[in-house]
């Protein structure tokens, strides 16, 4: 790799050890996928998931002495004051949260704790080239923004925005945001759950390939929450940071634009019947809940006011807890307009900064789930609760009546 005398400061140590660090990865990196030198990046957001991995290598970072050159957004951990105060964490767990916190305060990292950086706090324009991590927010990032990111892990985020560089490959080059393969879409799309449903069919298949997905019987633009969806259940039943939609997204005005003059590699066919029997897959039989989990990515205030709208004043079943997970932003606008505190009297929790992998959930392990987001039963289940999957109207009814039909 083609690297500056500035670059071989760092890489020498001569910028201090944490930056010396990041930049060992970045350039290891960078020769893992041929990259002929770094370029700049102008925005970062780090996927810090809590967990052991990820704040030790941020606290060897910052113990180094590094501080993030391009301030970096935070994806969620869990909201230790609410939370702890209501579930059962082993000190072990606590003090990792509080451990997360303090390391990417240190390094310098804006704490927004939210997945969905694109909609709200953190928001590139059409070019940038930026360093994202999360599985939701890269695809919305190169997709509907058209923003240039690799699928960083938190590591490779955090060294960049340490550095304020990444190698130059993948998804910032051209010939790599093509479209590979065709999907024409007959099933109708309409909530934000149906374009979750198809994000899940068409990963299982597309592997690390970019779909272009035809549809031309979608009049209108979909909803920023409905695309949100798409591409976190791409980027979870399969690696896709990049999708376009034809006549919707930037870099896909037109089929062939979409292609850019190449030949799809396969091409296929989704129906309604093939998302009927996605969900039958996907999801656990119904029966008896005890936790309506919604938020994942977090829900955003439109959605929050579409739940309360749903719950008509009925109060949530004895014995279940429901959750809504959302962003600081969100949660703030609903204090204040209301929402909070009338959803609150119908058994309706919303909280902020938090997801839906970590362990402060797990007192409902052991029963039953119900939620609109695959990738949130996907986790879960790995954790020890199956999820039933239904659309948000199906999950607001299972919370009343106790039971997932
Ligand atoms: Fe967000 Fe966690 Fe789901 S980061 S998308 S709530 S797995």
């Amino acid at each position: 790799m083609l690297l500056t005398d500035e670059e071989k400061r760092m890489l020498e140590g001569q910028c201090g050890k944490g930056v010396m660090k990041a930049m060992e990865l970045l350039v290891a990196l960078g020769k893992a996928f041929d990259a002929e030198r770094l370029i700049p990046v102008t925005r970062t957001h780090v996927a810090l998931s809590g967990q052991e991995g990820d704040t030790y290598w941020c606290g060897l970072l910052a113990d180094g002495g590094a501080r993030c050159t391009v301030i970096p957004t935070t994806n969620p951990a869990w909201d230790v004051a609410s939370l702890t105060k209501r579930y059962d964490v082993t000190a072990e767990e606590l003090d990792l949260a509080l451990r997360t916190v303090d390391v990417y305060r240190r390094i310098g990292a804006a704490l927004t704790f939210c997945c969905t950086p694109g909609l709200g706090t953190n928001v590139p324009a059409f070019g940038e080239h930026v360093a994202f991590s999360e599985s939701s927010a890269t695809p919305y990032v190169n997709s509907i923004l058209g923003a240039r990111t690799n699928r960083e892990s938190s590591v490779s985020a955090l060294a960049a925005a340490v550095v304020g560089k990444t190698p130059l490959y993948g998804l910032h080059l051209d010939e790599n945001r093509r479209g590979q393969f065709l999907v024409r879409v007959e099933a109708p799309l309409g909530e934000p759950y149906d374009w979750g449903l198809l994000g899940w069919y068409v990963g299982r298949f597309a592997g690390s390939r970019v779909p272009v997905l035809h549809m031309p019987h979608v009049g209108s633009r979909p909803s920023p929450e409905s695309l949100l969806y798409l591409g976190a259940e791409l980027n979870t039943s399969g690696a896709v940071p990049m999708y376009h939609i034809v006549g919707i997204t930037p870099e896909a005005q037109t089929l062939e634009k979409a292609f850019g003059g190449s030949v799809p590699e396969a091409e296929c066919v989704v129906t309604k019947r093939d998302l009927r029997e996605q969900e039958d897959a996907v999801s656990e039989k119904g029966g008896r809940i005890n936790l309506v989990m919604l938020g994942c990515p977090h829900y955003t205030y439109a959605q929050i006011r579409e739940v309360e709208r749903l719950m008509k004043g009925r109060h949530v079943r004895d014995g279940v807890a429901f959750w809504i997970l959302t962003s600081y932003d969100a949660l703030e606008l609903a204090s204040r307009s209301g929402e909070r505190e009338r959803l609150a009297e119908l058994g309706v929790d919303l909280v902020a900064d938090t997801c839906i992998d970590e362990p402060c959930w797990k007192s409902f392990e052991g029963g039953l789930g119900v939620t609109d987001s695959p990738k949130c039963a996907y986790y879960r289940e790995r954790r020890g609760q199956p999820f039933v999957i239904r659309r948000l109207s199906g999950c607001v009814e299972a919370a009343v009546c106790g039971e997932a039909l």
